[in-house]
């Protein structure tokens, strides 16, 4: 994949992110609009998505980043590999959750991964975080009854905080009763992943599912 030259971190509570997303004609780009749907929030590069839908064409793959060069080098390449079960969207998932979801066909949305979330460390920058309550219980009330919410960091301070937050809800499981998941449920590790595992860092997981 070519590497687009970034800015390392963007502020997502920046005012543009508080405009309206733009969103898609969704059967314009999945050919078939009735699979369920995977949503991965901060997808950056997209190559973990790219890599899920070459996997599973049966599922929908929709990633969601606020770096907009990265989307739109994404969109490239799976234009290029003429992939119709994958799309990238530009925009902040905490001003977009409801617009999105809402737009898109209901009753599919069957798993949702948050993997490296920027960490934003110092106390002040903690709002910028991505996982926070409000965007917790939108999520929570899209995802179909059953469906996963996987999270990762290398992070443990982030993992914690956003573990605690999913967990606070009363309509999600934890699917494990180790305190983290040792291994990762999902067949394709991100970027972020292969980095933090190369350099034999601990990785922090967690998996939580509607329902009991
Ligand atoms: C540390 S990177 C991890 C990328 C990827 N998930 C991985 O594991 O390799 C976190 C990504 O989330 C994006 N991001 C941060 N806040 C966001 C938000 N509110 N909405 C969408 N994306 C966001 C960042 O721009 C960044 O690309």
């Amino acid at each position: 994949m070519p590497k687009v030259r970034i800015r390392q971190h963007v502020n997502p509570l920046l005012r543009k992110f508080q405009e309206p997303i733009t969103l898609p004609e969704w059967a314009e780009v999945y050919s078939n609009l009735e699979q369920p749907i995977h949503l991965d929030i901060g997808c950056a590069r997209g190559g973990f998505l790219l890599a899920m839908a070459q996997q599973n064409p049966t599922t929908n793959f929709l990633g969601i980043e606020i770096r907009e060069p990265l989307v739109s080098s994404a969109i490239q390449e799976r234009d290029n590999l003429g992939l119709t079960n994958l799309h990238y969207l530009f925009g902040s998932i905490n001003f977009s959750a409801v617009k999105l979801l809402d737009s898109l066909p209901p009753n599919l949305l069957h798993y949702i991964s948050v993997q490296f979330p920027d960490p934003w460390f110092k106390r002040k920058h903690n709002k910028r975080r991505v996982i926070q309550p409000e965007l917790v219980n939108i999520l929570i009330d899209y995802l179909i009854p059953r469906g996963q919410v996987f999270l990762q960091s290398d992070i443990e301070e982030v993992a914690i905080e956003m573990r605690d937050r999913f967990a606070d809800s009363p309509f999600l499981t934890q699917q494990h009763s180790e305190t983290w998941l040792a291994n990762n449920p999902l067949p394709v590790p991100t970027e972020r992943e292969l980095y933090v595992l190369e350099d034999n860092l601990p990785v922090y997981r967690v998996l939580f599912k509607k329902g009991e």
